[in-house]
């Protein structure tokens, strides 16, 4: 009898494909989601028991835990992640888990001038105090994924546009979702080679904006150039694009990752050889990524009304008022250090990240 594995976030970018080749490899799974719809569907076609409830619910956590021995901690990327995570540790405590593969960050510091790093190195100390229950880490960097949310301008317009700096510095391996996934499966699948570990999986080489642009142009059959963008500008396109359920405090947050991608953070140490050693394959290429997702997107072919929708969406990037991500972090609610450090400046993450490149100068803070 296989064990039985929660997985949480499971509609979501890394839940859907650890589900999935959970269900590949022939383990029972609930899938907690908060609505039935097509990803659902696909779930319960592979073999999954969908549990509809809501993630920050104590009660619907407790009941999704019910008979399950294992499972995978991925809270949203949206505020309150500290709270998803102390449900998920009281329920995991109380149902005796012998296991959790908890997703974290590649950022991830005691100081951080982001909150929502800040509250996911609390979640992984909290998680990690029950003496019966192992807990494995699984920190990936910036995803593939948050590249794909401006294909659609890469497609029609043949620009690539990112607050990343000069277009000419690799300073991201980025992973797939389904890297990612796969490394939290062999965790989740392993628990005696892996308790107690953290793993950081990236994709298979450092990249420059340059690259990625080039990347998306051979995937899209077209020349795509890169445009660093300023942040305001960001916060405009996070605010004004689909999917645009990116909260305010959310697109704070964005905005310090994208300062900390400007640093070299996520360059430090990268590629690792975590994606390979404990899946057995060579991680997917950033190419390959946008290739799997041309193929399943017919509008991002070349057609006139496509490319009219584009430049309209441009239009309402420029007409959306920009953040005052200054006023977004000082208001009354939001928890925010006097002297934060950013994890290149924290003794205790450059002590797990040995640097395998100069970085360079950083830039303005956020
Ligand atoms: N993106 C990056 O570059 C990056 C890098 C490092 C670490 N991370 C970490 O990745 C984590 C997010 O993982 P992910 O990208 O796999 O997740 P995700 O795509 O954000 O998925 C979250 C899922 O949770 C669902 N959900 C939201 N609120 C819910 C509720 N109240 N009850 C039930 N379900 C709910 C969402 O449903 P809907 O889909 O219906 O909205 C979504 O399917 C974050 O903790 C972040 O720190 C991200």
């Amino acid at each position: 009898m296989k064990p039985k594995i929660l997985v949480t976030s499971a509609a979501g970018k890394t839940g859907l494909p650890t589900a999935l080749q959970l269900r590949e490899k022939g383990y029972p799974v609930r899938a907690f989601v908060r609505r039935r719809d097509s990803r659902s569907a696909l779930l319960e076609r592979a073999g999954a028991d969908i549990f509809v409830g809501n993630q920050y619910s104590l009660s619907d956590m407790r009941e999704a835990m019910d008979g399950v021995q294992r499972a995978y901690q991925c809270a949203p990327t949206a505020p309150n992640g500290l709270h998803f995570n102390a449900v998920f540790t009281v329920a995991a405590n109380e149902a005796g888990l012998e296991h959790v593969v908890t997703l974290g960050q590649w950022l991830t510091s005691s100081d951080h001038p982001s909150l929502f790093t800040r509250e996911v190195y609390l979640s992984n100390a909290l998680i990690r105090l029950s003496p019966r229950m192992s807990v494995t880490s699984v920190d990936p960097g910036w995803f593939a994924d948050n590249y794909l949310m401006v294909i659609d301008m890469a497609a029609h317009l043949g620009l690539f546009t990112m607050p990343l700096g000069p277009g000419n510095e690799k300073k991201n391996a980025p992973p797939s979702n389904e890297d990612i996934a796969a490394v939290a499966v062999a965790a989740l699948t392993d628990p005696e080679a892996h308790a107690g570990r953290s793993y950081r999986p990236t994709g298979p080489e450092l990249l420059s904006p340059n690259d990625i642009a080039a990347a998306m142009g051979r995937a899209l059959g077209r020349r795509v150039r890169y445009m660093d963008i300023s942040e305001k500008m960001m916060t405009k396109a996070l605010r004004a694009l689909p999917p645009s359920n990116y909260s305010e405090a959310a697109v704070s947050q964005l905005a310090i990752y994208a300062e900390e991608y400007r640093r070299g953070t996520f360059a430090v140490n990268a590629p690792t050889g975590d994606v390979l050693k404990l899946t057995g394959e060579a991680p997917e290429s950033f190419e390959n990524i946008v290739r799997r997702t041309v193929a399943t997107r017919p509008d991002l072919r070349k057609s006139v009304p496509a490319t009219v929708r584009a430049f309209t969406g441009f239009l309402k990037i420029l007409l959306t008022p920009a953040l005052d991500l200054e006023r977004i972090q000082s208001q009354r609610d939001h928890v925010r250090l006097m002297n934060p450090t950013f994890s290149q400046d924290t003794p205790e993450w450059t002590a797990t990240h040995v640097p395998a490149m100069p970085v360079s100068a950083p830039a303005k803070v956020a």
